[in-house]
């Protein structure tokens, strides 16, 4: 997959628009950051590019491939969306086990693979009801990465996580790019994005705006 087009698309719920008019292209090899107030549009935007909620209107693109109706998900996807669902009485090993069962793509050595990038492999076998936050998040990052997509989408994925492990998941974020993914990322967090984002993308009053990633100063000197 090389680009992710989303062409003049509107979202809705009943009669309330929530976005209007998205036109964005977005490549392999780059990082995506989506910024904006709570309720915004931030995660229906993620949600929309994942194929789980579909533009009232206009049309989203996997290169010639139309999302919705020449395939309805992304064939090679990672996604973290708010707070991860994990299977309480399994322990985390178990949980990415029991996920990597849906597309059989990969066994027990690429799971554990991903736990260590993630740094969670350490808990593989503790339950993940027993988790804490932080853990929870490294284990939902373990299960976008464990299959290697091309696309990966995360939703606020420093949540919860503490300053090694924001600097920790920056790193492997970056490490992922090089190989050429193209993720896509909604942070309140502006380090993060100023860090790690190729492209801004600000949504405010139903629109979504390109900012420059360095903001001009200013202030007098
Ligand atoms: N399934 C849904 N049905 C109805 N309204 C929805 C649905 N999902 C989202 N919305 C509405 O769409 C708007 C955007 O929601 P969204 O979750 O994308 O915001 P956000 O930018 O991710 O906010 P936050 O920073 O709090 O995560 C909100 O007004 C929300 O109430
Ligand atoms: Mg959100």
């Amino acid at each position: 997959m090389d680009k992710l087009i989303f062409s003049h698309v509107y979202k809705s719920f009943r009669n309330r628009i929530i976005l209007e008019d998205v036109c964005i292209e977005l490549k392999r090899g780059m990082i995506y950051g989506f910024i904006g107030p709570n309720g915004s549009g931030k995660t229906v935007i993620l949600k929309m590019a994942a194929g789980l909620l579909r533009p009232t209107k206009g049309n989203i693109y996997l290169d010639s491939r139309t999302l919705g109706k020449d395939i309805d998900f992304p064939p090679s996807m990672g996604i973290l969306i708010e707070n991860p669902g994990f299977l309480a009485h399994y322990s985390g090993l178990q949980n990415l086990l029991y996920l990597t069962k849906i597309k059989g793509l990969i066994g027990r050595s690429e799971v554990e693979a991903a736990m260590e990038k993630a740094g969670i492999l350490d808990a593989a076998s503790q339950k993940t009801g027993q988790y804490s936050l932080g853990m929870k998040q490294r284990l939902g990052i373990a299960q976008v990465i464990m299959e290697d997509p091309e696309l990966m989408i995360l939703d606020e994925p420093m949540n919860g996580l503490d300053q090694k492990g924001i600097a920790e998941i920056r790193a492997l974020l970056l490490e992922q790019k090089r190989q050429g993914k193209m993720i896509l990322l909604a942070s309140h967090t502006r380090e993060d994005i100023t860090y790690l984002c190729d492209q801004i993308y600000f949504i405010q009053d139903r629109k979504v705006q390109s900012i420059p990633k360095v903001s001009p100063i200013t202030a007098p000197h």
